[in-house]
């Protein structure tokens, strides 16, 4: 065998390394199935990787890269356990462990150990809450960013900085709100979460919700308002407004307004956020 083709295995065997370990994950800008992906057997995702590092050689070429010694194992369907599960499987799952819990630690460390989801296997940590689990308010955003994800906290960066703002505005702090996300480990290049991944983590924050019992919700930007209030108006549509949100036996109410990210980027936004602070204020006041 050549030097160049002892290179180009070194190569191939390299990129399957980064591959398995997930590095691809950082590579596109849109959202991916990853459930499917992991559905498909073990040797196709190989072959796939290395008909796409050797384009247009043949099988023969393929036949002398390095073989496993063994077939590895067929992907575990054990829920909790595996990020292999469907989407529709690891929800239900989700749901029949959040059942279970009863208080706040022990949701926080149910989904501490729960696998369902496949963010948690590219995330530095579980982002569960911040502020006080008592308080009658909560802030729902969409899922953390690098800051939080190295932290541990929600709204720990730059959007957190101008939250708090927001908040001491109307004279709140982090010891009178409760503030979480949809969905609690940080999407891979700070991508929006998919429908499947808030799918997946949306009976976590149901429960969640159900256990600091709140008696008003903000949300935070369009995906936590239509993944909270069910709407599928827009976030311009939507915000301002106070949708019915059931507690058990309770109706409560959740304020949409607009995500102070997308705020720092339109600043001119902020007197459309300033009115639904004031809406919010007038809310916890019982004059809204
Ligand atoms: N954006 C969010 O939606 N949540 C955070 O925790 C941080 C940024």
């Amino acid at each position: 065998m050549g030097q160049s083709d002892e290179r180009q295995r070194d190569l191939i065997a390299n990129l399957d390394f980064q591959v398995e370990a997930g590095l691809d994950l950082f590579l596109d800008e849109t959202p991916h199935d990853r459930f499917s992906e992991t559905d498909a057997p073990e040797p196709a995702r190989v072959a796939l990787v290395r008909e796409s590092a050797a384009p247009g050689r043949d099988a023969s070429f393929r036949a002398e890269l390095p073989q496993r010694d063994t077939a590895p194992p067929p992907p575990t369907r054990t829920f909790g356990q595996s990020a292999a599960a469907k989407p529709g499987e690891a929800a239900g799952d989700a749901r029949a462990r959040a059942r279970d819990v009863g208080t706040l630690e022990e949701l926080e460390a149910l989904l501490a150990g729960f696998d369902g989801c496949p963010l948690k296997f590219t995330a530095k940590n579980l982002v569960f809450a911040d502020g006080n689990p008592a308080a009658k308010l909560m802030f729902i955003g969409e899922a953390p960013g690098a800051d939080e994800d190295r932290i541990g906290k929600p709204f720990m960066g730059r959007s957190g900085k101008l939250l708090d703002r927001m908040m001491a505005a109307i004279g709140l702090d982090r010891t009178n709100a409760y503030v979480t996300n949809i969905v609690p480990w940080r999407p891979p290049g700070n991508r929006n979460p998919t429908p499947q991944e808030v799918a997946i983590c949306k009976p976590f924050i149901e429960r969640q919700i159900e256990l600091a019992a709140p008696d008003l919700i903000v949300c935070l930007g369009s995906p936590a308002t239509q993944a909270i209030t069910g709407t599928k108006d827009g976030i311009l549509k939507a915000r301002g407004r106070f949708f019915p949100y059931q507690v058990g036996s309770r109706e409560i109410r959740a304020l949409a307004t607009l995500h102070p990210a997308y705020l720092l980027r339109q600043p001119l936004q902020k007197r459309l956020a300033w009115r639904d602070f004031r809406t919010l204020r007038a809310a916890l006041d019982g004059k809204a």
